[in-house]
């Protein structure tokens, strides 16, 4: 199956900058989980965002003998480049061409620094967007566009697994599920649009930034940790099987089932964590406060607010365009403030990379 992604042996390498923006993505079904060579242990989905997102530059020097220079917003990050560098080693077979020169690296971030929201998604997807747009100028082959985004997806991927969603706008699946044609475990599909009711397509996701820093246990460590978790199995088939219900439920927009779905899916992940085995926390106090103002909030009133969580403290608080008059000014009195330096993204979903 890799094997359609296999280099072109024949290229014809020069000095060349290219660049690409890409978003970020929240899951609404969750990736919690994988095996060797970054395959997932469950399909998951996922809306792209808009304004979280990464913009790259990448500067290559044909000839020169290979290495990785990078800088995150002007400043020089010797741990990432190594981190690219090992990647770019990883999938030569891939880009045949990748280890014959020097790349400068330079990639700003939307969003706040060390803001909690995670970077790897979007730079990962920015970073496979810029290889694909300089494959493109090595070959002199007739490049079919759909090919190019499905490998970068695929390149994404290897670099971090739920970066792959980031390439596509809009509803996007990981994983084979027999629910979604075409559906692979070795890129990302758009989930298709005509089976999406206009109610999902409008969308807003506030990200509330509860806790800015580092986060306690990385998400190599947590994937890492389901191995041994007692509940994986069971975790695993029931993320395949919410794809049955979510199906009917984007087909008819029904906002009520969704809004279940969607919560259980980010408290189930939050409780994977809790029974690892070393177990950890990632939610922090602000994080259960508003999760219970919004649960109260939607009881009193009935409006379609509600949430998912990655793996931190940060809030994604969601609710259809439809309904903002009505959610706005409780989210503003009553929510931001259990931000950390009242810090909160607006975002809605968005519309994945773009080669500048
Ligand atoms: O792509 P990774 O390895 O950073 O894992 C992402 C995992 C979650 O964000 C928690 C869930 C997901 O599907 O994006």
């Amino acid at each position: 199956m890799e094997n359609q992604f296999l280099g072109n042996q024949h290229f014809n390498i020069s000095n060349q900058v290219v660049s690409a923006t890409c978003p970020s993505n929240i899951a609404l079904i969750k990736y919690w989980g994988k095996y060797a060579n970054q395959i997932p242990a469950n399909p998951s989905i996922s809306y792209t965002l808009n304004h979280c997102n990464t913009q790259t530059s990448m500067e290559f020097f044909a000839d020169e003998p290979f290495s990785v220079q990078t800088f995150l917003a002007g400043n020089e990050e010797v741990k990432f480049a190594e981190k690219i560098e090992k990647y770019f080693k990883n999938i030569e077979q891939y880009l045949p061409w990748i280890l014959k020169g020097k790349y400068v690296i330079k990639t700003e971030n939307t969003f706040p620094h060390s803001s909690g929201i995670a970077s790897s998604a979007s730079g990962f997807g920015a970073i496979a967007s810029c290889l694909m747009e300089l494959d493109k100028n090595f070959s002199s082959e007739i490049r079919d566009a759909s090919y190019d985004l499905k490998k970068a997806s695929f390149l994404a991927r290897l670099g971090s697994g739920s970066a792959c969603r980031s390439l596509y706008n809009g509803l996007v699946v990981w994983g084979k599920t027999d629910e979604v044609e075409g559906s692979s475990d070795l890129y990302a599909v758009k989930y298709p649009d005509e089976e999406i009711h206009p109610i999902f397509k409008n969308f807003n996701d506030w990200v509330l930034l509860i806790h800015e820093g580092e986060k306690s246990v990385s998400s190599t460590v947590g994937h890492g940790l389901m191995n041994t978790n007692p509940y994986a199995e069971r975790r695993f088939q029931e993320a395949r099987e919410n794809f049955v219900p979510l199906k009917e439920i984007l087909k008819t927009g029904n906002l009520e089932k969704f809004i279940t779905l969607v919560e259980h899916e980010a408290l189930t992940l939050h409780a994977m964590m809790m029974m690892s085995e070393p177990a950890f926390i990632l939610m922090k106090t602000g994080t259960l406060e508003v999760i219970n103002k919004l649960w109260n909030f939607r009881k009193e009133t009935g409006h379609p607010l509600f949430f998912t969580l990655d793996a931190g403290a940060n809030v994604h608080v969601l609710y259809p365009e439809n309904v903002k008059q009505n959610v706005l000014q409780f989210i503003q009195d009553e929510l931001v403030g259990y931000c950390q330096n009242g810090q909160y993204i607006c975002d809605q979903i968005g519309n994945g990379a773009k080669s500048n």
